[in-house]
C-alpha cells in the first residue's frame, strides 16, 4: 500500500477524497489549510471525516492565509462549513498540537506521497523552510490547476489562484510532481446513478458521501442549471493509488503569479512549433471515469 498524507481544505470533493485514500492507502496524516473554509473549519471537517471513516489517522492544523495577499473562500461552491450543511456527524476529536508545517517537515520521507486539494501554502512553508524538502519526500500530486480553462477566473483554478506564490514555489521545488488540473477532473462527472449507487450501500461512510454529492448536484443545478458536478480532489489520491486509470503526458508547468488578468493561471508548455522547456510535472490529461466510479463506490463499501 502506499503510504500518505493528505493536505486539504474540506470541501465537499476533499472529504471524499479523505474517504477514498484511507480505504486505498496507508494514510499517515492529514494537513490542513485555509481555502474552501477558514482554517479553523477546514480542520474541523477533516477530523469529521476521520471520526465518520472511524480511524484514528491524526490531523494537524496549518495555514490560515495565504503567503501573500487576501485570504479567498469558496463557500459558494460547498456551503458555509464547507461540507453543504447537510450532515454534521457528532465527535469529539482534536487536532494535533505540532502544525502540518512541522509535521510534513519532520515526519514524511522519501516512501510518502503528498496529496495536495487545497491551496498550496503548508507546502510552500514547508520549502521556504528546508529548499530541499520537495526532493526528499517520494512526491506530491497535486489538484491544482488546468492545461485549458479555469473556474475561479476565466484562466485560474481555484487552489492555485487561492495562493499564486505557494504554487509557484511548489512546482519549482524539484520534486516529483503529478497535475490533476481541470481538464482533467471535468473527466470524472459526478450524476444521480452515482447518488443512488453509493446511498444504497448504506454504510456511514455512504451515506455522508451521498449527502456531500446531492449538495454538488443542487448547487450545480441553481448556478449552471444543469446536475453536472466534476468531482477534483479524488483525482489526485487515484494519480498514486490508481495511477494505470490515467494518461499522463510530461510537461514544464509554471504558475503566474503577477498578471491582472492572469495571477493563479497554470502557463503550461505545450508548444508544437519549437523545442520545450524541460518538464517538471506528469500532468494527467486522460482518466477512465468508469473505472475510477466504481473504484470510488468500492471504497465505500465497507463500515
Ligand atoms: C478545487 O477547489 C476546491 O473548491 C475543490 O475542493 C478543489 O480542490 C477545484 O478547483
Ligand atoms: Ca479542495
Amino acid at each position: 500500500m502506499m503510504s500518505l498524507v493528505v493536505d486539504c481544505d474540506p470541501g465537499c470533493d476533499d472529504a471524499i477524497a479523505i474517504l477514498l485514500a484511507l480505504r486505498h492507502a496507508n494514510v499517515k496524516a492529514i494537513t490542513t489549510v485555509s481555502g474552501n473554509v477558514p482554517l479553523a473549519q477546514s480542520t474541523e471537517n477533516a477530523l469529521m471525516t476521520v471520526a465518520v471513516a472511524n480511524v484514528e489517522t491524526p490531523v494537524y492544523a496549518g495555514a490560515s492565509k495565504p503567503l501573500k495577499g487576501p485570504q479567498i473562500s469558496n463557500d459558494v461552491s460547498h456551503g458555509s462549513d464547507g461540507l453543504g450543511g447537510l450532515h454534521r456527524f457528532s465527535h469529539s476529536r482534536t487536532s494535533e498540537s505540532a502544525s502540518a508545517c512541522d509535521f510534513l517537515l519532520e515526519c514524511v520521507s522519501k516512501d510518502d506521497w503528498v496529496i495536495a486539494l487545497g491551496p498550496l501554502t503548508n507546502l510552500a512553508e514547508a520549502l521556504a523552510r528546508d529548499s530541499e524538502w520537495g526532493k526528499r519526500i517520494g512526491g506530491i500530486s497535486i489538484m491544482g490547476g488546468s492545461t485549458s480553462i479555469g473556474n475561479i477566473t476565466p484562466v485560474a483554478e481555484f487552489n492555485v489562484f487561492a495562493d499564486p506564490h505557494a504554487a509557484a514555489k511548489v512546482y519549482t521545488s524539484g520534486a516529483r510532481l503529478k497535475m490533476c488540473g481541470l481538464n482533467l477532473t471535468h473527466q470524472l462527472e459526478v450524476t444521480n446513478e452515482t447518488v443512488t449507487l453509493i446511498s444504497e450501500l448504506g454504510t456511514e461512510k455512504s451515506t455522508f458521501v451521498a449527502s456531500l454529492l446531492k449538495f454538488l448536484l443542487n448547487r450545480a443545478e441553481k448556478m449552471i442549471r444543469s446536475r453536472w458536478a466534476p468531482l477534483h480532489d479524488p483525482c489526485a489520491v487515484l494519480a498514486v493509488t490508481h495511477p494505470t486509470l490515467f494518461q499522463f503526458e510530461e510537461y514544464f508547468v509554471e504558475v503566474e503569479t503577477q498578471g491582472t488578468l492572469t495571477s493563479g493561471m497554470t502557463v503550461i508548455d505545450q508548444r508544437t512549433t519549437r523545442p520545450r522547456l524541460l518538464p517538471n510535472t506528469l500532468v494527467a490529461t486522460q482518466i477512465d471515469a468508469t473505472r475510477a466510479i466504481e473504484v470510488l463506490v468500492d471504497s465505500l463499501e465497507t463500515q
